[in-house]
């Protein structure tokens, strides 16, 4: 379908100072045309390579800082098969381990994704073995009935620990490069949001009937809007989209508070934008400019009352105030990162099952003035099964769409993906997984604009 453009997109590019995200197109990768093998999707083979060349030589993201504040408080991630855990130490650090007590094998924390508070030490219920904060020995019970002494190891198996932009990372591999050189552009593109600042309004996981890459690129691409989410071409521009590739990692800019070219202009403001500009403070029926004006009629808006409000926009450029800036840490981290609210996804692989994925769902706010931090309340992890709870219009959208491109790809009729143009981060994904779990990893990515 030939589509007619009624407008184009401004960037802020060349409005742009030194100072804030990056907003220069980054060079264009040159990528084969070739099909992506559907059994990366569906074979117990394929997994398990991705376990042992991937998952466990990358970083990952474990929690955010805020859940473990103080000296003693710790949370467990679970990851594939592995279970994580992390503990603030009393120097303000964060260290990860293994949770597995170093006696039998027992867990050693029980309750997961919780966060739990410790004082001097952690102690496995089987029979009371202590750890120290850091991890090593505190207490044995009848030690002396072991002749050959304490284990060796000293205590709890740490792993690569370390925090940016609000949250704590962990990694699998000893050896693992520092975190902020794996990170590459993303804190310098993310800093001037300043995640730090928002509020945790939501967060839980539910389980999903795809294999994990599935939900990675149904976030990775907006050329399905016109397919899924038809009530978006009233609220974004799905075609005339910013998409650049890094090293790993990817993002794209999605102009919102606009029209998609697939759609005819409407003969007033399309509800979705009256709700852009509802939630700036503005007041829809006093907004006497085009539809065409109304994202950068918001962009102004912002502008000038943002700091009435309580919101300091001062690091960002006018684009972000309206546009989501959506970026991918590879492997499994989907981010919509807006002026006033992270939509954050992680997406866990099922520890023996292609077929299956666990969808993290966090949701953060910007505070405004209203905000009392009294009466906050942090939200408590919950787990579902896939249908079980919402998780707003559009990723039911995309939720309930999910297992039917699983049982789809599982089909013998089905050899892999076809993809097109608009679809070039699922390629770029492609190409770093296969770096990895090919174990060709030494081999140059491409190169990282910014
Ligand atoms: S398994 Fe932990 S104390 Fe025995
Ligand atoms: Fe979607």
């Amino acid at each position: 379908m030939k589509v007619r453009r009624q407008q184009k997109i401004k960037r802020t590019a060349k409005r742009q100072g030194a100072a804030g995200t990056p907003v220069k197109p980054a060079p264009k990768p040159n990528f084969s045309t070739e099909m992506i093998p559907k059994d990366r999707y569906t074979s117990r083979d394929y997994m398990q390579r991705e376990w042992e060349h991937m998952w466990t030589k990358v970083w990952l993201l474990g929690c955010r800082e805020d859940d473990i504040p103080e000296p003693g408080d710790h949370i467990v991630t679970e990851i594939g098969p592995d279970s994580i855990l992390l503990i603030r130490q009393k120097d303000r650090s964060v260290r990860a381990f293994y949770n597995v007590c170093q006696h039998r094998g027992n867990q050693l924390v029980h309750a997961v994704h919780e966060p739990q508070e410790a004082e001097e030490s952690l102690r496995c219920h089987y029979h009371n073995w202590q750890y120290r904060l850091d991890g090593r020995f505190f207490d044995i019970p009848d030690l002396e009935t072991f002749p050959q002494g304490a284990p060796p190891c000293g205590g709890l198996i740490g792993l690569p620990c370390d925090t940016w932009g609000s949250f704590v990372w962990f990694s699998l591999d000893p050896d693992v490069e520092p975190l902020l050189d794996y990170l590459g552009i993303i804190p310098e593109h993310l800093d001037p949001y300043h995640l730090d600042r928002m509020v945790l309004k939501e967060w839980k996981t539910v389980e999903w009937d795809c294999n994990w890459k599935a939900s990675v690129d149904a976030f990775n691409e907006s050329y399905h809007v016109q397919g899924i989410h038809p009530q978006l071409l009233y609220y974004l521009d799905d075609l005339d989209i910013q998409i650049d590739c890094y090293e790993r990692h990817s993002r794209y800019l999605i102009a919102f508070g606009v029209l998609s070219p697939r759609v005819v202009s409407p003969s007033e403001i399309p509800p979705p934008i009256k709700v852009v500009m509802r939630d700036a403070g503005m007041d829809p029926a006093s907004y006497e400019g085009s539809v065409y004006d109304a994202r950068e009629a918001i962009q102004k808006f912002k502008r000038k009352n943002g700091p009435k409000q309580g919101r300091d926009y001062s690091a960002l450029n006018d684009d972000q105030l309206t546009d989501d800036y959506h970026y991918m840490i590879f492997p499994n981290i989907t981010m919509n990162v807006h002026a006033d609210d992270l939509m954050l996804f992680r997406q866990r692989p099922h520890p023996e099952d292609p077929n299956k994925m666990f969808f993290d769902y966090w949701m953060f706010e910007l505070p405004d003035n209203e905000f009392d931090d009294e009466e906050y309340k942090r939200p408590k992890w919950r787990q579902y099964k896939h249908g079980e709870t919402s998780l707003g219009l559009v990723i039911n959208q995309d939720a309930y769409n999910l297992p039917f491109v699983q049982k789809g790809m599982n089909s013998a009729g089905y050899s892999g993906l076809w993809l097109g143009d608009q679809e070039l981060r699922i390629r770029h994904f492609h190409k770093t997984l296969e770096d990895y779990v090919s174990g060709d990893t030494a081999k140059p990515r491409t190169k990282a604009g910014s």
